[in-house]
């Protein structure tokens, strides 16, 4: 009997791409979503690629308790990984209470439900490598320093995270037991090698990529690159960019991990990049020759919150989760700009 796994934001970027690897891995999926920030465009992707016409999807808020138990009524959950969160920086700090009411409740109601199950709940939270800051040590590993959060974005992951952890040491056996695993993501890029799924941000990207893809497609004028007096190699910003499709496996082994009761405590933490670091410089100049076109960019003033460089030690991923990333940052950018391509109708 397929084991059912509840995504939550599931018709989102990341989490239509973990529901295409769940659906592959064998697994059955509910997608959940309150379609605050996407539209339907990736969850019928999702059923294209995987050929799951019936795949249930539930248009819900997860801040409504009642919403919640009636899903885990209607569903046996086995697994839920939880997206659904506000997750823009800087619209965050404008709007606190926005982001701490909606990325608070909804997680707390999740769990809150998940434990009222006889049998419990294998939760996987979604978390990010905002939660380390500026590290101090590169490259960061799960035992890096949490630093104080600059920003009410961030500080939900923060405390999600530790709302988890308490939680699964509270409830750790008998009725509504909970197991947890907190995912950080670096930097998720790229989209389905398929063209049928990937990032579609509201009006003004704020993220690198999908600004470079809007400006390649002639969408944005000019692409500014926020700082290039940085004590870099090339003086502008290093990351850990993650594709999309290694970032969804990623999550298919940690449910397995759950699932298959292999854990070695209750809450764990994984860092899931690729332990490479990559500038914003050589990230432009890979697009440009890997999709044979010149970007449209010039050097701006830093902004501000950027961090000078963060990229993961993925070791313990690695180890543990057996889960490596594999894609080449060319074969990354080529599927972003053919996903831009595709939704420009081109
Ligand atoms: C990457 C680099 C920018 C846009 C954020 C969140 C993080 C996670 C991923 C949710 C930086 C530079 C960007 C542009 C640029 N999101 N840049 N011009 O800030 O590392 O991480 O997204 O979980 O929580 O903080 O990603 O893509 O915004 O920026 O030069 O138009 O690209 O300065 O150096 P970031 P990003």
């Amino acid at each position: 009997m397929a084991k059912t796994v509840l995504v939550s934001g599931g018709a989102g970027f990341i989490g239509s791409h973990v529901t295409v690897e769940l659906i592959s891995a064998g697994y059955d999926v509910v997608v959940a979503d309150d379609m605050s920030n996407c539209d339907l465009t990736c969850f019928e992707g999702v059923k294209k690629i995987t050929g799951r016409d019936n795949l249930p999807f539930v248009k819900m808020d997860f801040c409504d308790l009642e919403a919640v138990h009636n899903l885990f009524a209607e569903y046996h959950i086995d697994a839920v990984i939880h997206f659904a969160a506000f997750k823009a920086v800087g619209e965050s700090v404008a709007e606190p209470l926005k982001y701490y009411n909606n990325n608070l409740t909804s997680f707390m109601n999740l769990l809150t439900v998940a434990h009222a199950q006889k049998s419990g709940c294998n939760v996987l939270f979604s978390s990010s490598a905002t939660v380390y800051g500026e590290p101090d040590v590169l490259p960061v590993t799960e035992e890096s320093p949490r630093q104080p959060a600059t920003s009410p974005y961030g500080n939900t992951k923060q405390i999600c995270e530790d709302i988890l952890r308490d939680c699964v040491k509270a409830y750790s056996e008998g009725e509504g037991a909970l197991k947890g695993i907190a995912l950080r993501y670096f930097n998720p890029i790229g989209a389905h090698p398929s063209g049928l799924i990937g990032e579609l941000p509201r009006g003004v990207p704020n993220n690198l990529v999908p600004f470079i893809t809007q400006t390649a497609i002639g969408k944005r004028e000019c692409l500014s690159i926020f700082g290039n007096d940085y004590p870099t190699p090339d003086g502008t910003c290093q990351r850990d960019y993650i594709d999309i499709v290694d970032l969804a496996k990623a999550h298919v082994c940690a449910v397995g991990r759950m699932i298959d009761e292999k854990m070695e405590n209750d809450y764990e933490v994984f860092n899931i990049g690729t332990g490479v670091p990559v500038s914003v410089l050589e990230l432009v100049n890979a697009f440009e020759k890997v999709n044979n076109l010149k970007l449209n960019y010039k050097f701006a003033p830093r902004r501000s919150g950027d961090v000078t460089a963060i990229w993961a030690d993925p070791t313990l991923a690695n180890e543990k989760l057996g889960w490596k990333a594999e894609r080449s940052v060319e074969e990354t950018l080529a599927a972003a700009w053919k996903w831009e391509q595709r939704i420009a109708g081109k």
